[in-house]
């Protein structure tokens, strides 16, 4: 998966004004289609509804509004939820300033096409300009008649992770302790299965690191049975994380950004027991679980567990 911005900037870093592009240069546009079809789009609201809807591309739009829709579009409330509905494709975010600045960590190159104006605007291309910058090198540029299409790459690319036994981290990331895996909320009722580790004597939940070949929730599923003899079905997701400077590399070659999933699911089959990683398996209601000393990255997924719908998907 690449991650590719793509934007008009003028020489003074201004994209945009009062909502929409403070120019007119005849042709430029044939670039942005010519580049973005048939890939997925990233944008925010405000630039959705500075074009609307444009044929042949999937729209996934951002906003903090829990109730905003627009017909063929899928909405998403946080870097995650949008980076987990693309899935494994490469895809384009196409601004505005606002959701350019949040995908900054993840962006691969940059297509840009650089507009000899000096207009006045409200929005500016944040970080521009690239010139001498320690983390964009310029890899192309192409001119046209009234703009340059000018490429970046980031000078060090993102670290590649490969998904195996226990997660085997690359040498260039440096960083043998990552692990790419899933957690599992297993529910019944108003209580939640929650694990207590020997090493730190934290509760958690279930889950793990995944290994070779495994879906996300082929890995939840596993591993809650490894560690507390149940067997479980996952419901839906709760929760997706992602880590901007690590790329997760699957045996057959996808390349994803998330980093972890975490399912809501229920018990099939058995009774929680213990195992050589699990010293105390219980059910907790939202007071009790509210009470423990629970591991910090999981903390939100306990609260996100008892505070919203089944059956919904929460990111942030
Ligand atoms: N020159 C170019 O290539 C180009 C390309 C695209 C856009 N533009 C211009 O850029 C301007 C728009 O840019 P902008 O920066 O004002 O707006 P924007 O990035 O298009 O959209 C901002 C909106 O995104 C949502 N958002 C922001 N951060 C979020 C987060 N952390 N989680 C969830 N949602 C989040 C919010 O929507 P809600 O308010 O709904 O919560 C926010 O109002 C326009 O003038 C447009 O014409 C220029």
């Amino acid at each position: 998966m690449t991650i590719s911005f793509i934007a008009a900037v003028a020489r003074n870093g201004v994209v945009g004004r009062d909502g929409s592009m403070p120019w007119r240069v005849p042709g430029e546009q044939r670039g942005f289609k010519a580049a973005t079809m048939g890939h997925p789009m990233v944008m925010g609201r405000r630039t959705f509804e500075s074009h609307g809807l444009l044929p042949g591309r999937r729209h996934i739009v951002l906003t903090r509004d829990p109730d905003w829709t627009a017909e063929g579009v899928e909405v998403a409330h946080s870097v995650d939820e949008a980076l987990f509905l693309v899935g494994d494709e490469d895809f384009f975010v196409t601004g505005g300033a606002q959701i350019w600045a949040l995908f900054a960590a993840y962006a691969d190159r940059m297509l840009l096409s650089e507009i000899p104006l000096e207009p006045e605007g409200d929005t500016v291309f944040p970080g521009w300009p690239f010139t001498d910058s320690p983390v964009w090198r310029e890899a192309s540029r192409e001119p046209h008649d009234g703009w340059t299409v000018v490429t970046y790459e980031r000078r060090k690319p993102r670290a590649q992770v490969e998904v195996g036994p226990r997660i085997a981290a690359s040498a260039e990331a440096g960083a043998t302790q990552i692990k790419a895996g899933a957690t599992c909320a297993i529910g019944d009722g108003d209580r939640l299965l929650l694990t207590r580790r020997e090493d730190n004597g934290l509760w958690c939940l279930p889950g793990g690191g995944a290994e070779i070949g495994e879906t996300w929730s082929e890995t939840a599923v596993r591993e809650a049975r490894e560690e507390t003899g149940l067997r479980v079905a996952v419901d839906s997701v709760l929760a997706a994380y992602s880590r901007p400077d690590v790329v997760i590399v699957y045996p057959d070659g996808r390349r994803r950004t998330i980093f972890g999933v975490c399912f809501r699911a229920h018990v099939v089959d058995g009774s929680a027991g213990t195992s050589n990683e699990v010293t105390e398996s219980r059910w907790f209601t939202a007071a009790e679980a509210a009470r423990l000393p629970i591991i910090p990255a999981h903390r939100p997924l306990v609260r996100a567990f008892f505070e919203s719908e089944p059956g919904t998907t929460i990111f942030d």
